[in-house]
């Protein structure tokens, strides 16, 4: 199986807005593929069609080949961290994690739940309120709650949106390693920086639609930018 994501025409209307416009992408297997746009180019609802939180007006996607996105097959292979996060803020880090765990019918549930919220270095808060937790730490816990399943595919919204520098170095090291193990990550962020560092390739979207996709290289050519970083890049496809 090589196809991770493959999206072709993918559209989502929203009043007047083409939130997504005729989106075609391809994601293989095992690629750690960043996902970047300005404010408002997509992003977020891409994702959210790519997990089945929304459905699209036209087009299709699929997940691992052939399950279409939003199914109960893809869901299961898949982890996310949304932008908006929905934690239930009443329970304590280890509930919340450990509902999410049988959820998933994940074996070994307790066992599973503490050990990704040793991963994600919440070990010591998991029995504090998540109505107490910093935004820091909540960031943590959607990311160990997008890992409980053991995903195939990880797709991340800002992943490292308002965590601290040790924080997101932390994160960006679990984040390699789980690649390194075969996961496939589908990365969206702002940090053009991270996303250099740690992404095998890269699409660019702007007012819904595909503007460039590529490795660093491939969009340096593209863009005529040959010895350019990838701010300067991102700004010369992005620029009205
Ligand atoms: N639920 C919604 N209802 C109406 N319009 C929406 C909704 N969600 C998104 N939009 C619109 O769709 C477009 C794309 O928004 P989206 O959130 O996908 O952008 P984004 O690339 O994730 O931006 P950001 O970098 O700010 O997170 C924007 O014009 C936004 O106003
Ligand atoms: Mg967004």
């Amino acid at each position: 199986m090589n196809i991770a994501v493959k999206t072709e025409n993918l559209s989502k209307l929203y009043g007047q807005t083409m939130a997504v416009d005729r989106l075609s992408l391809e994601v293989k297997n095992g690629e750690f593929f960043g996902f970047l746009g300005p404010n408002g180019a997509g992003k977020t609802t891409t994702i959210r069609l790519l997990t089945g939180i929304i459905r699209p007006d036209e087009g299709t996607a699929i997940i691992q080949e052939n399950l279409p996105a939003g199914s109960i097959e893809a869901k299961l292979i898949a982890g996310v961290m949304p932008e908006s996060r929905g934690l239930y803020e009443w329970m304590t880090a280890r509930e919340y994690l450990s509902l999410f765990a049988h959820l998933y019918s994940v074996h070994n549930a307790i066992k599973a739940t503490d050990e990704k919220l040793s991963i994600v270095g919440l070990s010591h808060e998991k029995n504090k309120r998540i109505g107490a937790f910093s935004r820091g730490m909540k960031q943590r816990l959607c990311l160990a709650r997008a890992l409980i399943n053991k995903p195939k595919i990880l797709f991340l919204d800002e992943p490292t949106l308002g965590l601290d520098p040790k924080g997101q170095e932390d994160i960006q090291i679990l984040l390699k390693a789980l690649n390194a193990d075969g996961v496939t990550i589908f990365y969206s962020s702002h940090l053009l920086n991270e996303v250099a560092m740690l992404c095998s390739r890269i699409a660019v979207i702007h007012h819904g639609k595909l503007v460039a996709q590529g490795t660093i290289s491939q969009l340096q050519e593209q863009t005529g930018l040959t010895n350019s970083g990838l701010k300067d890049i991102f700004l010369k496809l992005t620029g009205d």
